[in-house]
């Protein structure tokens, strides 16, 4: 298992970009990857076989495989993007701490394995570092539905003999807390109502999933959720959701580097925010169901930018239309309204030349165009590194990208896939 400053492979790459040459062609998106975590979790529940197709082959998938190993289940690929978990044999004991710390989504595990057991434990989860992300709201989500919540050491534990639904008020719409707190209620007797319960697509589709295994939940989607308990939840064969962040990556790697690209196999209504934006910065983007034709052209407005729950923009995408509009012919504002350290990356993208200040840590400010430079930059987390890749794309000479394992999280085959744009990129193992 590698440390979580490498890649799954052990290495810690870093991708050489020569940039300045627009992209052409077309590009297929990957499955989601916080689709592929929701769904994984889910796969706890049951002790008959599940099958998750469209699973993107990325580090947070292998990482979180290696989390549900640890419990005891079977996690292996049954043919390309295809993973088959059987949970049949999943022992009640908490995960090792250093695989929970390899990443975010490993917390699903306790609203799993709550529901499974009633009782879970779990050490507090890795993951970027984009300002403070508390749990809170998973936990009193938990208290909600009658378990005693502790904390021993390092580790958060739950325990609910009576698990039962109830009306749960969330604090703060969040995405991983909704899924968490489905993942317990879906077998816990009873009605549970999840009043402003994020609304992500990755949301509405492991509600989708749990339904076919068997559980009845009503509204995910919006922001009420209604859940019947049932008593058990049988396999399934899911089919993982396009992974919109990657999608939105590559339109707007079409925009700055002034090619056309078509992006298939998306699902557009999840990337309304994203089309919205893109054509107010007078991109050319054709919208079809499931494809995007992105023409970038001249010249490209400013804009003012807020990184919001669904459907505004997402705050995945927040560094990366900041990378554009180091191009756009004046000043453009991006408001980070969902995490409240989500702007380390700007430091990086001005060593590239980027006219960029910050006001606090949730406003930059860009003035533009800037010529971009190649330059030696760090990806700091997943979306922070796809904008460096981006200014890379844009930029006259040579970026090398280290710690690209932050990306190679997140994106799969990114380097490939550019390179069957036109892009020269190139992987080299950091020294
Ligand atoms: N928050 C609380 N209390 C909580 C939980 C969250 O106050 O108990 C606050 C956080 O501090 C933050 C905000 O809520 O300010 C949003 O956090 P949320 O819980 O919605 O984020 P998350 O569930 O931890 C998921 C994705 C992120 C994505 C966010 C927002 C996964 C594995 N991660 O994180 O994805 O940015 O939702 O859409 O699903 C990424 O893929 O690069 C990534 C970071």
């Amino acid at each position: 298992m590698a440390h979580a400053s490498e890649n799954p492979q052990g290495r810690s790459d870093a991708l050489v970009i020569e940039g300045g040459r627009p992209l052409r062609g077309t590009v297929k998106v990957s499955g989601s990857k916080n689709g592929a975590l929701g769904a994984m979790a889910a796969c706890l529940l049951t002790d008959e076989s599940c099958y998750i197709e469209n699973v993107p082959d990325i580090g947070d998938v292998r990482y979180m495989a290696e989390v549900l190993r640890s419990l005891g289940a079977r996690v292996e690929w049954a043919g390309p993007g295809v993973l088959h978990i059987d949970a049949a044999h999943v022992r009640n004991v908490p995960p090792p701490s250093h695989l929970v710390a390899s990443l975010r989504g490993s917390f699903l595990v306790m609203g799993a394995l709550l529901g499974r057991f009633r009782r879970a434990a779990c050490a507090p989860p890795g993951g970027d570092v984009i300002g403070q992300r508390p749990i809170d709201v998973h936990l009193q989500g938990f208290a909600a539905l009658g378990a005693r919540i502790w904390r021993e050491e390092e580790k958060f534990w739950a325990e609910a003999p009576e698990l039962r639904g109830a009306p749960i008020f969330m604090d703060y719409p969040s995405v991983l807390g909704t899924q968490n707190l489905m993942l317990a209620a879906v077998t816990a007797p009873g009605v549970t109502t999840i009043v402003n319960a994020a609304c992500e697509p990755e949301v509405e589709a492991l509600a989708h999933m749990l339904n076919r295994m068997g559980a009845c939940i009503q509204g995910a989607g919006t922001h009420t959720i209604v859940i019947q308990g049932v008593q058990r939840l049988r396999g399934v064969v899911h089919r993982n959701i396009p992974d919109r962040i990657e999608a939105g990556t590559f339109a707007i790697a079409a925009a700055i580097t002034g090619g056309e690209v078509a992006v298939e196999g998306l699902v557009s209504r999840h990337l309304w925010a994203l089309i919205h934006k893109l054509r107010q910065a007078g991109v050319r983007v054709e919208a079809g169901d499931d494809y995007l034709r992105v023409t970038g052209t001249q010249p490209l407005y400013p804009l003012v930018v807020q990184a919001l729950p669904y459907p505004g923009l997402a705050t995945d995408l927040q560094a990366p239309m900041a990378a554009l509009l180091t191009q756009a012919h004046g000043v453009s504002y991006v408001h980070e309204r969902v995490f409240d350290n989500r702007l380390l990356y700007v430091g990086e993208l001005r060593k590239m030349g980027a006219e960029v200040v910050t006001t606090g840590t949730t406003t930059a400010i860009i003035t533009g165009p800037t010529p971009l430079v190649g330059a030696p930059v760090r990806a700091l987390d997943v979306r922070a590194g796809a904008a460096l890749v981006l200014a890379g794309l844009a930029a006259r000479g040579q970026t090398v990208v280290s710690d690209l394992h932050h990306v190679d999280r997140g994106y799969e085959r990114l380097d490939e896939k550019l390179r069957a744009l036109g892009a020269r990129v190139e992987r080299t193992e950091a020294s």
